[in-house]
């Protein structure tokens, strides 16, 4: 690591506690404490995850890291301060957010993101690409999880910050995330060289249905063994918890979670009407193409079954229609 690398990061850690402090101990944290409180976030989970707030201010930040003796246009390369247009003066990059901070593998504090108290956009403000901070190459939490991802032999990968801290507190703590954007191969081989089994758990809405058949296709690229965990009604995994609790949460949704193949049979299924005849060919073609690219002749079988059973059809036809299909992909 380069004398800039140490420098970035003593500067993140430092503060990492600042902001940590002026949530929880100070007046102008307050209002960013109620709204997290009121998020359900407990006192114990915001000292974990040393959640903070961001002054509500353009140059504090700025003096505070000047005053410590720290170079401004370091800073500004570690992302933390924004450079004025025309002029070598800087300003601080989060304001007025609750700062979430984002550790590398070793649990080493290398960027943040600020969120909104309210509705504006961006709702999350992220620190930019920099020498410490490479957002493709790192899980959210991984460093926290690590040993329970190790001693459950199973991880669950989240969209976003608010549900691996939720998922956390309600005992669940193999957790981590992506931070919104696409799962990469980089960070499926992470999980990979931890772990065989995966289970993806996104947003029900349908980005997340999206992003989870994406998710998928990469971690088996990767040789994982992946399982899905169904939020339902469009929440997310954080609000489900809020809204049902944790018992309902690990047992009907991470106790419950399925098998990728029935997760994309109720993703095939999704808006349409299945008695619709055409609709329901449509349905059978999608599944039969899905069920030809699996390895497994059991599994095949076994959802074979299943829709022989669901729409009343014989196996011979399901499987002349199947062998079929292996034929045309091969
Ligand atoms: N995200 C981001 N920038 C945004 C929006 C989202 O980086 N402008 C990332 C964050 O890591 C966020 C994740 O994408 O946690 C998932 O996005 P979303 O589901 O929209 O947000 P939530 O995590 O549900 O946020 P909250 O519960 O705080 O509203
Ligand atoms: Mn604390
Ligand atoms: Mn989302
Ligand atoms: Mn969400
Ligand atoms: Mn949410």
């Amino acid at each position: 690591v380069s004398k800039d690398a140490e420098k970035m990061i003593e500067a993140h850690e430092l503060l990492k506690k600042f902001y940590h402090h002026l949530l929880v101990n100070t007046k102008e944290g307050q209002q960013a404490l109620d709204y997290l409180l009121n998020r359900g976030f407990t006192k114990e989970i915001i000292d974990t995850f040393e959640i903070g707030y961001a002054l509500d201010s353009w140059d504090f930040i700025t003096k505070f890291l000047v005053k410590r003796g720290f170079d401004g246009s370091l800073m500004e390369e570690a992302g933390l301060l924004v450079k004025k247009n025309n002029s070598d003066e800087y300003f601080d990059r989060f304001r007025n957010r609750i700062m979430f901070p984002i550790a590398d593998h070793n649990g080493m504090t290398i960027a943040f993101s600020g969120r909104v108290l309210g509705d504006e956009k961006p709702k999350y403000l992220n620190s930019p690409e920099t020498k410490i901070f490479n957002k493709s190459k790192l899980l959210y939490n991984f460093h926290r999880a690590r040993v329970h991802i190790r001693k459950n032999q199973q991880a669950i990968l989240f969209e976003g910050f608010a549900d691996v801290i939720s998922s956390t507190r309600s005992g669940v703590q193999n957790a981590i995330a992506t931070m919104g954007t696409s799962l990469t191969d980089e960070q499926a081989k992470i999980i990979r060289r931890n772990v065989s089994e995966i289970i993806i758990c996104y947003d029900s809405d349908s980005a997340g249905i999206e992003a989870t058949i994406r998710a998928s296709k990469i971690l088996k690229d990767a040789g994982c063994k992946i399982k899905v965990a169904m939020i339902p009604d469009g929440l997310d995994p954080d609000d489900y918890i809020q809204k049902f609790g944790s018992d309902k949460f690990k047992n009907d949704v991470i106790g419950a979670s399925v098998s990728l193949m029935t997760f994309k049979m109720s993703y095939y299924r999704r808006g349409k009407n299945l008695q619709n005849e055409g609709e329901r060919l449509q349905y059978i073609e999608n599944v039969i193409l899905e069920l030809s690219k699996l390895e497994s002749a059991v599994e095949k079988e076994i959802y074979l079954k299943q829709i022989s059973r669901d729409f009343d059809l014989s196996m011979e036809v399901l499987k002349d229609q199947l062998h079929q299909k292996e034929q045309q992909i091969k």
